[in-house]
């Protein structure tokens, strides 16, 4: 089996291809670094030689609304569309839990995350979305996203941070799978609500921004998991933050 892992030297990439590799499967990583453009369409056909799976682990820096819908969507499109040229049986795509709903309706990046797990289900490759809550390592650029002049405006919804390597495992586990799953979806073992998490965050790292406790949108539940999952089981390094009952 040879794998693709588009945006094989990112975060998420990296930790896939060494994992893949660890278990003796062909890996090919294709990112930017490699040469490899998914918008421009440089290389596409070529890194997809021979390939069997897809991971698509690409990320884009566009947190507006416009920038995120079209890099997710065009990425996906052109994986789908060369991936099937070039016989590619499977392709998996990493989302994150809730994106589109409640208080994640809004937020332009996640309207991305939308638009791709729409683009993946029109397209012709059988696929697999691996919804994953936010990686444990990721809440202190959480608390970016929700400043604003300075403070940042957390709703008290529920939130299940992950440890990265569980999804990393889950990820390895479905490319090597039988069959495409179709959707399946991954939680950290605890639930805290997202004010109090990052109020604990940024206190243990001794950032000084206050975190304003404001009203959300509806629909706290929306960036947990609401139907079965796999939950894993590295607990939140910062420890003393209340759990949400
Ligand atoms: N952060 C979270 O809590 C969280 C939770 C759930 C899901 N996710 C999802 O996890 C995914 C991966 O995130 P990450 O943190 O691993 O991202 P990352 O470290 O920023 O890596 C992104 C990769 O995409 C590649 N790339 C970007 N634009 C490209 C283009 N036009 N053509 C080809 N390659 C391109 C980059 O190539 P270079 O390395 O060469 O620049 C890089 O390898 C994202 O889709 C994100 O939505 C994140």
């Amino acid at each position: 089996m040879k794998v693709l892992i588009a945006g094989g030297r990112g975060r998420v990439g990296s930790k896939v291809a060494d994992l893949l590799e660890a278990k003796n499967v062909e890996v090919i990583s294709g990112g930017l670094a490699d040469g490899v453009d998914y918008i421009e369409g440089t290389r596409v056909a070529e890194v997809l030689t021979g390939v069997d799976v897809i991971v698509n682990v690409l990320n884009t820096g566009r947190f507006d609304e416009e920038g995120a819908v079209r890099f997710f969507e065009e990425t996906t499109r052109t994986l789908t569309a060369e991936g099937q040229r070039a016989g590619v049986t499977h392709h998996i795509l990493l989302s994150i839990v809730g994106v589109g709903e409640g208080d994640a309706s809004d937020i332009g990046y996640y309207l991305g995350k939308v638009a791709q797990e729409r683009a993946i289900r029109e397209g012709s490759l059988p696929y697999s979305i691996v919804r994953s809550t936010q990686f444990q390592g990721y809440i202190p650029v959480l608390a970016d996203q929700y400043t604003v002049e300075g403070k940042v405006l957390a709703p008290r919804d529920l939130i299940q941070p992950v440890e990265l390597d569980e999804l990393v495992d889950l990820l390895v586990e479905v490319a090597l799978g039988d069959s495409p799953v179709p959707e399946v979806e991954i939680a950290g073992p605890e639930r805290f609500h997202l004010d109090d998490l990052l109020r604990g965050t940024l206190a243990a790292r001794g950032d000084s921004r206050e975190v304003v406790t404001v009203a959300g949108n509806g629909a706290i539940d929306a960036l947990v998991p609401r139907g079965s999952y796999r939950m894993g089981e590295v607990l939140y390094p910062i420890r003393g933050i209340p759990l949400a009952t």
